[in-house]
């Protein structure tokens, strides 16, 4: 997508140099626009931890480009060993987002299904890189083409008056490689002359949504209005949210939805006023194993510090300012899960199916 005019992804290869992956370091946003430079897998994992990149999509980018660096100084003898301790690592890092790990064992099972020497595996894990950015900025570009209908629809409904669509966190572009997932029928729709407006949740404590989401949606010239996390409700019981779309970070075969915390008090929002509640994902964000979300899904608990400072920019410089009482304890909930019935439909690259296992695996066969 486009920075300033100029196109971006959210991480690239360095065109300079072969041994340094590009990414657009996030702490910065919307204040300032910095392109941070990784050359090892621990200089990834410590990206991936402390969020200078984040979102679904982009993790699992960033993982498959970790294990690369991983791959270049791995030793000649214990090569595959090196790697696998290497992914763990990776994995270690942020354990909500199921593509994480799915990116870590695509490169591992390419390198340990290939017999040559260390120069043709790196290679491979360079390839296998390539290929899941790729993938994932084809699939959210397909998700936009599915999930644009939708829009159409309500918009056709409303004689083109303006289409409401509140979104949580920052589902974007800057969550994926390109596009975005919830974000994707966004652009779609907007880009095809439909009349839209994005209700941007803030999304506490990080506030992805109204540094991020906010952001990318002003570089595409997309109206949206930032809302403080609890307006939701009482917007859609004045009518004036046509449908809910957000992103996920691992999503049951079942239809279960984990995303960033806050999303199940939408989702509940959303259906009592009987808004249409959308969760946009590419297929590496399924996961095929587990059944209960609720009970299932591992939640991410982050440091108290984020909760009690708020950062922002003053006097031309980004600060974090003491919220709370100096000795106030805070619990740091990362993630939550939204159950199936909550959820009015899915939509991924290969269309838009029901969030329930029928639905799922009538739309990925193979899966079953
Ligand atoms: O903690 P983050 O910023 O990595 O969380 C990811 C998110 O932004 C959301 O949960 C998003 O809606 C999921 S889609 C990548």
């Amino acid at each position: 997508m486009n920075v300033y005019g100029k196109h971006y992804r959210t991480i690239w290869l360095s065109e300079d140099d072969q041994n340094v992956v590009q990414i657009i370091d996030q702490r910065h946003l919307p204040h300032k626009f910095i392109i941070e430079e990784l050359t090892t897998v621990d200089e990834m994992a410590v990206a991936i931890k402390d969020m200078h990149i984040r979102g679904a999509g982009l993790i699992g980018a960033a993982a498959g480009w970790g294990m690369y660096l991983a791959a270049l100084h791995a030793p000649e003898d214990g090569f595959m060993q090196s790697l696998i301790a290497d992914g763990d690592r990776l994995k270690a890092t942020r354990p909500t987002a199921v593509n994480l790990a799915w990116a870590v064992d695509r490169q591992i099972e390419a390198m340990a299904a290939s017999a040559d020497g260390k120069a043709a595996k790196v290679d491979l894990a360079r390839k296998t890189a390539v290929a899941i950015t790729d993938e994932d900025a084809d699939y959210c570009r397909r998700i936009g083409e599915h999930g644009v209908s939708i829009i159409k629809e309500i918009s056709k409904k409303k004689n083109g008056e303006t289409v409401n669509i509140l979104t949580h966190c920052n589902a974007g572009w800057l969550a994926f490689v390109d596009y975005g997932s919830a974000t994707a029928p966004m652009y779609a729709a907007y880009d095809k002359g439909i009349d839209i407006h994005i209700w941007v949740d803030e999304t506490r404590p990080r506030n992805q949504g109204a540094r991020l989401t906010a952001w990318e949606l002003g570089q595409h010239g997309i109206p949206h209005t930032v809302i403080a996390d609890n307006v939701g409700g009482h917007l859609m019981q004045h009518g004036l949210v046509d449908m809910v779309i957000t992103g996920t970070d691992r999503t049951t075969y079942t239809g279960d939805v984990g995303n960033k915390i806050g999303t199940y008090l939408k989702a509940l929002a959303a259906f009592d006023n009987d808004v249409p509640f959308y969760t946009a994902l590419p297929s590496s964000t399924f996961d095929w194993v587990m059944r209960d979300g609720v009970k299932e899904v591992p939640i991410e608990q982050r440091d108290g510090t984020e909760v009690r400072y708020i950062q922002g920019m003053h006097d031309g410089e980004i600060t974090a300012v003491l919220l709370t009482p100096e000795d106030s304890p805070a619990a740091n909930y990362a993630f939550d899960v939204t159950p199936a019935r909550l959820v009015t439909g899915l939509i991924t690259e290969r269309g838009i199916c029901d969030a329930s296992e029928e639905g799922v695996l009538g739309l990925y066969p193979e899966k079953r």
